[in-house]
């Protein structure tokens, strides 16, 4: 059984052929920062272009890396929500046409789920186990039962983590994607040298808030003088606030664990690259006894291979008849 992945929910085009005892055996991801950094942020238009020019490259190249022709191939997965309609459409589209002429089935994915799973890949993870998904357009934790079963145990009402270091580092004039610059500058920086606040850390539910987070950091630039703004302050300022996100997320991840009395922590999506993220999740957790798995860093950024491995899981929910597949921008999970 050979699986081939594919993504193109946000900014990244991507392709994955997996086998069915979960050999990866190709992964190849076609970013586009190079094309949004100069706006700041993804601009729609211009990803669902580049995703219409890589999309059958990329998807040739995997198979190439695999070894394979699409004659080898037994079934599609496709992210199918949540993120850009737009962009979210190409895979789609490209999905469907080669089902459509290979005659083979395809299983439409949430991309929450891809990264959900994602750790699964790499490690044989045990449930129950408390997940906390952490992207540039979610934060969100759950109880994870088994494969499919997942409880929502709390997310963001407002900001993503992610967002909020993308929006930091916007407003330090850093660059974008944010996460890995701070994370970077971070480690140069004293993080203990600003005492920003620490929004719904103390708060019993295990929701997340970020905006308030960012709007300190802003509040804070704001009254240094420029030529004070030297690159120590902003070391400073990156490693306090990044401190300040990972002391929130730790806490409230480790404590769902305890309450759950879940013995596995897993940490995943865009923001678990996150150096001191992965570090502190880690060794906080230790302490209760609760391990905490993390995917290398490629596999928690957006990739196809979290969306061909969640194929793998779904075989139950394919469709030989895909032409009513459609894009969700937004899909809860
Ligand atoms: O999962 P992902 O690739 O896309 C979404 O589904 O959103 O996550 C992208 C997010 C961006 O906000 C980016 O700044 C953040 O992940 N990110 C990081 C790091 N690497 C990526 N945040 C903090 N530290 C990092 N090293
Ligand atoms: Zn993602």
């Amino acid at each position: 059984m050979m699986i081939l992945g594919i993504e193109s929910s946000c900014d990244d085009t991507s392709a994955a052929v997996i086998k069915n005892d979960k050999t990866l055996l190709s992964n190849v991801i076609s970013s586009q920062v190079e094309f949004h950094t100069k706006y700041g942020g993804v601009v729609p238009e211009i990803a669902s272009r580049k995703h219409q020019e890589c999309i059958i490259p990329v998807i040739r190249e995997a198979l190439f890396k695999a070894g394979l022709t699409l004659d080898d191939i037994d079934g599609i997965a496709v992210t199918q929500g949540p993120g850009l309609v737009g962009s979210l459409l190409v895979g789609i589209n490209a999905a469907k046409s080669i089902a459509h002429s290979r005659k083979l089935p395809i299983v439409g994915i949430n991309h929450l789920e891809g990264h959900m799973l994602a750790p699964h890949l790499e490690n044989e993870i045990n449930f129950p186990n408390i997940t906390l998904v952490v992207s540039g357009g979610h934060t969100n934790l759950y109880k994870v039962s088994n494969f499919g079963s997942y409880t929502l145990l709390g997310s963001t009402r407002d900001d993503a983590a992610g967002e909020a270091f993308d929006k930091v580092a916007k407003l330090l004039d850093l660059g974008y994607p944010g996460g890995v610059i701070i994370d970077k500058l971070s480690k140069l920086g004293d993080p203990s040298s600003i005492q920003f606040p620490r929004p719904m850390l103390n708060n019993p539910s295990y929701d997340f808030s970020f905006s308030g987070l960012k709007t300190a950091v802003r509040y804070y630039t704001d009254k240094i003088p420029e030529n004070e703004l030297t690159e120590t302050k902003i070391n400073d300022i990156c490693a306090s606030f990044q401190t300040a996100v990972v002391d929130i997320l730790t806490t409230k991840t480790i404590q769902a664990a305890k309450e759950h009395h879940a013995e596995i922590i897993t940490l995943t999506g865009g923001v678990a690259a996150n150096s001191l993220l992965r570090s502190q999740m880690t060794e906080k957790a230790a302490k209760y006894n609760i391990k905490v798995y993390t995917p290398s860093i490629l596999l928690c950024t957006d990739n196809a291979a979290m969306i061909a491995f969640a194929g793998l899981k779904r075989i139950s929910s394919y469709d030989k008849f895909p032409y009513s597949l459609n894009a969700i921008s937004r899909w809860p999970l």
